[in-house]
């Protein structure tokens, strides 16, 4: 019997800069206030984000990889520059013209950018840290 082929988990990081406003439409400014405190100011706060991207499946037995590493950079390098880096998000990306550009829903979007440019079920994890002690995984 063929022996199963072995699975991994590989990982990319990178780091980039935006600036956002947490707010929602659904909240009165007195309860936006109270729910996201600082982070609700009028005039938006900028992180340092590191984003980590895993991808998963079967060891290929010619390559002994999963999925090149160097693939993986640039379209992660492609995402990022090219939507999201140096950008306010609440004003220069189209995906949070009404969706909150909290922590999760940055990961939300950035998986979906991502998995666009990936072979079907290849994107595993979309790690978003948005400060040391804070971070949000999402998983599709
Ligand atoms: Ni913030």
């Amino acid at each position: 019997m063929k022996k199963p082929s072995r699975k991994a988990f590989i990982t990319r990081r990178l780091t980039f800069s935006a600036a956002h406003r947490l707010h929602s439409a659904k909240l009165s400014p007195e309860e936006n206030r109270r729910v996201f405190g600082k982070c609700n100011l009028p005039n938006g706060h900028g992180h340092n984000y590191t984003l980590e991207v895993t991808v998963a499946g079967p060891i290929d037995a010619t390559t002994g990889m999963v999925f090149n590493l160097t693939d993986l950079k640039d379209v992660m390098t492609d995402v990022i520059e090219h939507d999201i880096d140096h950008k306010n998000l609440n004003m220069d990306v189209p995906a949070f013209k009404t969706l909150n550009p909290t922590a999760e829903n940055i990961a939300a979007v950035l998986w979906d950018l991502l998995e666009k440019r990936l072979k079907p079920g290849l994107l595993n994890e979309v790690k978003l840290i948005e400060t040391e002690n804070n971070f949000v995984s999402y998983r599709g």
